[in-house]
């Protein structure tokens, strides 16, 4: 088995993370690390520390780069590792501006090597349980999406880089990504139209922020993203609107996701055969009651001249048997589930290094797609302002 070195540039908050859910595995080991902070490392044995992030890159045995440092670096030390020959793992935002991301992409053609971003929601069970469904069709077309994140920023202090436009892009661009990713991989389509709203606590903080965005597919999905609330109210909600299915995903990590779904025999089997989902309740369509309009409204009897088994949604006929409510979960903890996703991550970069047929699940150009929306709201939000 090839044991791969990992190098890891910028080790706050989320590189220690990686660090140790890494650990964990078997054909990795971090060798070396930079951070302008030597305070950063301080406690972390048997591994080769620079202040200097060129010194380490200038390691020949180190095959893969993790760039961890704050978003306005990603372009500088991303495109230094490539040409230095490493196969880099650049975390989100991949960039702050879509041109840096542009030049961070040629760079990875000229040199070769295998470079991803990482979208950890790519790798949740649940999320993957979901992508798969909506692709087979299982809940009709998605139609909207409603992203309602509040987070707090008690320990976001005013002199933090997330606030500063310059370092961070501003929220959408530093956190929203994530999610706008989301929607780009349950449902594949190109951006028609994107603006944006915000409002600034004062002239530094930028601290609510919504992109609207219009795909060619019809979708609509909006982005709304607070750091502004006390920890207490800290939640993130995922509605996801399909033709026949409301789907409730809880938490930006989320674990437990809320169905209730029309199905006919083909949709109800590879429902109930998915190991995350379990079943709450079933009821007949032939015993369920549109409750939309109350008794006695419109033309006497025209509701039971109507076939129960053909609903029709956004004008497209679908044929069900049963209305099925019940729940995805995926019965582990938040550290868990998290930790796995940056493995996995790590390891569909590495299964490309050993197999350059295998398809990345993040691949740099969908850090391109999720900043241009992004970057277009937030132009238009500032501009509204
Ligand atoms: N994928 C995810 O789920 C996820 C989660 C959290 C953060 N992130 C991303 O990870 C990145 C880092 O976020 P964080 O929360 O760890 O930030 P942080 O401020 O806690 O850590 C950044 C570290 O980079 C170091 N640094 C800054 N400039 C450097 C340079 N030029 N050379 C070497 N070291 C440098 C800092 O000293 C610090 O230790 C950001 O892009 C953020 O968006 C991703």
């Amino acid at each position: 088995m090839k044991v791969f070195n990992i190098g890891i540039i910028g080790f706050g908050g989320f590189g220690k993370f990686l660090f140790n859910a890494w650990n964990q595995l078997d054909n990795i080991q971090v060798t070396a690390i930079a951070d302008i902070n030597p305070e950063a490392v301080s406690g972390i044995e048997n591994i080769q520390y620079f202040s200097d992030w060129k010194e380490l890159i200038r390691l020949e045995s180190i095959d893969l780069v993790a760039i961890v440092t704050e978003p306005h670096t990603h372009k500088e030390i991303s495109k230094a590792c490539m040409l230095a020959g490493k196969h880099v793992l650049i975390e989100k935002p991949l960039a702050i501006s879509s041109k840096d991301a542009e030049e961070i992409i040629h760079t990875r053609d000229q040199t070769g090597v295998v470079a991803a971003i990482d979208f950890i929601m790519r790798f949740n069970p649940l999320i993957q349980a979901i992508q798969a469904l909506t692709q087979d069709g299982a809940f009709g077309k998605l139609r909207r999406v409603a992203v309602e994140n509040y987070a707090q920023d008690e320990q976001l202090l005013p002199d933090h880089w997330f606030w500063q436009k310059d370092r961070s892009g501003g929220i959408l661009i530093e956190h929203a990504v994530h999610f706008i990713d989301l929607v780009h991989f349950i449902s594949p389509s190109k951006y028609k139209m994107v603006n944006g709203l915000k409002h600034n606590r004062n002239a530094f903080q930028e601290d609510q922020i919504m992109a609207n965005v219009l795909y060619e597919n019809g979708l609509i999905a909006t982005h709304y993203h607070s750091f502004a609330r006390p920890g207490f109210f800290e939640t993130t909600d995922i509605k996801l609107s399909f033709d026949i299915a409301d789907i409730q995903l809880h938490g930006w990590i989320p674990l437990t996701a809320d169905v209730k779904v029309l199905v006919n025999g083909k949709s109800n089997e590879m429902l109930l055969s998915n190991p995350l989902f379990e079943c709450i309740k079933t009821e007949s369509i032939d015993t369920l009651t549109d409750e939309s309009r109350p008794k006695g409204w419109g033309i006497n009897g025209q509701e039971n001249s109507k076939d129960k088994h053909i609903v029709k949604s956004s004008g497209v006929s679908y044929e069900v048997v049963e209305m099925i409510t019940g729940r995805f979960s995926i019965g582990a903890s938040k550290q868990e589930v998290y930790a796995n996703c940056v493995k996995l991550s790590l390891l569909d970069v590495l299964q490309k290094v050993s197999d350059p047929s295998h398809s990345l699940m993040a691949g740099l150009e969908s850090g391109l797609d999720s900043l241009k929306i992004a970057e277009l709201a937030t132009v238009s939000a500032r501009s509204n302002a």
